[in-house]
């Protein structure tokens, strides 16, 4: 279930979207985060490396809960969860994919941009949904409209998400966390700047 995630983004709802091309970066990657005060990641599975990462940033910091981003296709399910993914995060929805899904729904967070995608994920049986791009898709006042007809729904919207936005987005009841890439981004990760990564999420957390 999501259950780790949301006890999880109950202390810290911000969730680092990253990519990490050089595993040997994961570890430090993970005490960055968790330094910094951050309780979830999400390792994007757009690099070779994804996998791998996920392992090494839960044998670094095991009360890290580390997710699977970029999840597209049956064997990213698969992979995602041997490599001891706690969740898993897609953009969207294909058929394919959610056949592969069978009874992994619970512990995935599928993306969504309309009232119907929404119902219709919802109907499937996941619980937690991705508002992405969520700046593109309407943003806070989207969410804020779904919130009346939809009240069930879960969210963790995810793109255009910042600093200066967050705590708007975190103040909505149908906002569990919320996903940026702001605060490791492939830049930090590539140079090893740890100590900004750390910093940034603290800055983040003092805002909301
Ligand atoms: C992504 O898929 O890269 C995430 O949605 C992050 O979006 P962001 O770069 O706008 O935070």
């Amino acid at each position: 279930s999501l259950d780790g995630l949301k006890a999880a983004a109950s202390k810290a709802p911000i969730v680092p979207v990253l990519v990490v091309p050089d595993v040997a970066a994961a570890a430090p990657l993970a005490n960055a985060l968790v330094e910094g005060g951050l309780t979830t990641a999400e390792v994007t599975l757009r690099t070779p490396s994804g996998l791998k990462v996920i392992e090494e940033m839960k044998k670094a910091c095991p009360e890290l809960i580390v997710g699977a981003g970029t999840v597209l296709t049956g064997e990213d399910v698969r992979n995602s969860l041997a490599a001891g993914a706690d969740f898993l995060v897609s953009p969207g929805m294909s058929p394919r994919l959610l056949d592969a899904l069978g009874d992994h729904k619970d512990v995935t967070i599928p993306g969504v941009a309309t009232a119907s995608e929404a119902m219709t994920r919802y109907e499937e049986g996941f619980g937690m949904l991705k508002l992405f791009p969520a700046a593109i898709a309407g943003g806070v006042a989207a969410l804020k409209a779904l919130s009346g007809p939809l009240p069930h729904l879960q969210f963790m919207p995810t793109g255009g998400v910042s600093a200066d936005n967050a705590g708007e987005y975190l103040a909505l009841p149908n906002v569990v966390a919320v996903g940026g890439s702001w605060i490791a981004t492939e830049k930090d990760v590539s140079s090893g700047a740890w100590a900004d990564v750390t910093s940034k999420a603290k800055t983040a957390l003092s805002k909301i």
